[in-house]
């Protein structure tokens, strides 16, 4: 009897939640296929290994912590040997104009969503090379390529990451570890919740699901693509900010456009923090 050929050995990043969390879920249905999953949150991550019915480890890391990548390192290579394939997931976004966060927003936004990419794809890059044909997903944002008032951080880090993800993609290629790039739209996670489009009947339908980011995620890794636009459609923004750059900036710039900048998770963390220190002041 032949042996069986064995499945895909996975990190992915951000899995304790929203699309990462979906990435996960859809991996465990690959035949053979064994995942790591890397968040902060512990219980989370082990009660999504215990679900999941496929061979399933975690490394509960701040991924922007210096000792970060080189704690995943370790465990993949202590318990997995050799990896498939990794998807860089993990992001968060800070909502704030420049004048209201200024560089200390930017600088917290681009430790995550760019700097922690880059110092984990360092880490696991010889792995990956070993391991080759392996793959490598970036996880970026459409608004990587179109930026609205009140993102500009989070837009840059998304940029940022497109650029390097794209050069990436050429040195990788020759070698056999494929670099592909996701650029999801509005998908309603507990970090992005998109309230203010998911309650409004006219914008409801820009919303989409982590289900449908996670198949574009396996079609850019396991599958080879280069880039995805999840929901597809979106592409069209990123084609009219090249081709027609004066009507989509008149048309962000316009107050009607505010409702496209949604509140995140995180802002809503922040909120409550900054509510919870109020109460505990002395009066
Ligand atoms: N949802 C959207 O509309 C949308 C659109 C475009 C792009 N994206 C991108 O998609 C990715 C996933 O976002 P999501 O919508 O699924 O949001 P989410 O539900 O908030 O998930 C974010 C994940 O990142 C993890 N994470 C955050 N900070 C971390 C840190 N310092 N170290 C390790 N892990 C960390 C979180 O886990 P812990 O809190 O447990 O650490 C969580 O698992 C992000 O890169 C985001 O920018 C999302």
């Amino acid at each position: 009897m032949a042996a069986m050929a064995p499945g895909p050995i996975c990190v992915v990043t951000g899995a304790s939640s929203g699309i990462g969390e979906a990435t996960a879920r859809r991996l465990a249905r690959e035949p053979g296929a064994q995942l790591v999953l890397v968040a902060r949150r512990e219980e989370r991550l082990a009660e999504l290994a215990r679900t999941l019915g496929c061979p399933t480890t975690w490394v509960a890391v701040d991924l922007t912590d210096d000792d970060g990548p080189q704690r995943v390192l370790e465990h993949v290579e202590a318990h997995h040997g050799s990896l498939d394939l990794l998807v860089n997931n993990a992001g968060s976004a800070w909502r704030a104009t420049f004048a209201q966060g200024g560089w200390e927003n930017v600088r917290r936004t681009m430790e995550l969503n760019f700097d922690s990419v880059v110092r984990l794809s360092e880490a696991l890059l010889p792995l990956l090379r070993s391991s080759a044909p392996s793959a490598v997903v970036n996880v970026a944002s459409t608004a990587g390529r179109v930026a609205r008032g009140g993102t500009g951080a989070y837009s840059a880090s998304k940029s940022a990451l497109i650029g390097w993800s794209d050069a990436l993609y050429a040195e990788e290629r020759p070698g056999g570890v494929h670099v592909g790039l996701v650029l999801p739209g509005f998908i309603a996670t507990e970090g992005f919740p998109q309230r203010e489009l998911v309650d409004r009947w006219a914008t409801r339908w820009l919303v989409s699901t982590p289900e449908r980011a996670a198949e574009a995620i396996l079609d850019a890794g396991l599958g080879r693509r280069p880039e995805r636009y999840v929901p597809r459609p979106y592409f069209v923004a990123g084609a009219l900010r090249i081709l027609l750059p004066r009507l989509v900036r008149r048309a962000i710039g316009g107050g009607g456009a505010a409702v496209l900048t949604t509140r995140t998770g995180a802002d809503a963390a922040e909120a409550g923090a900054e509510v919870g220190a109020r109460a505990t002041e002395p009066s």
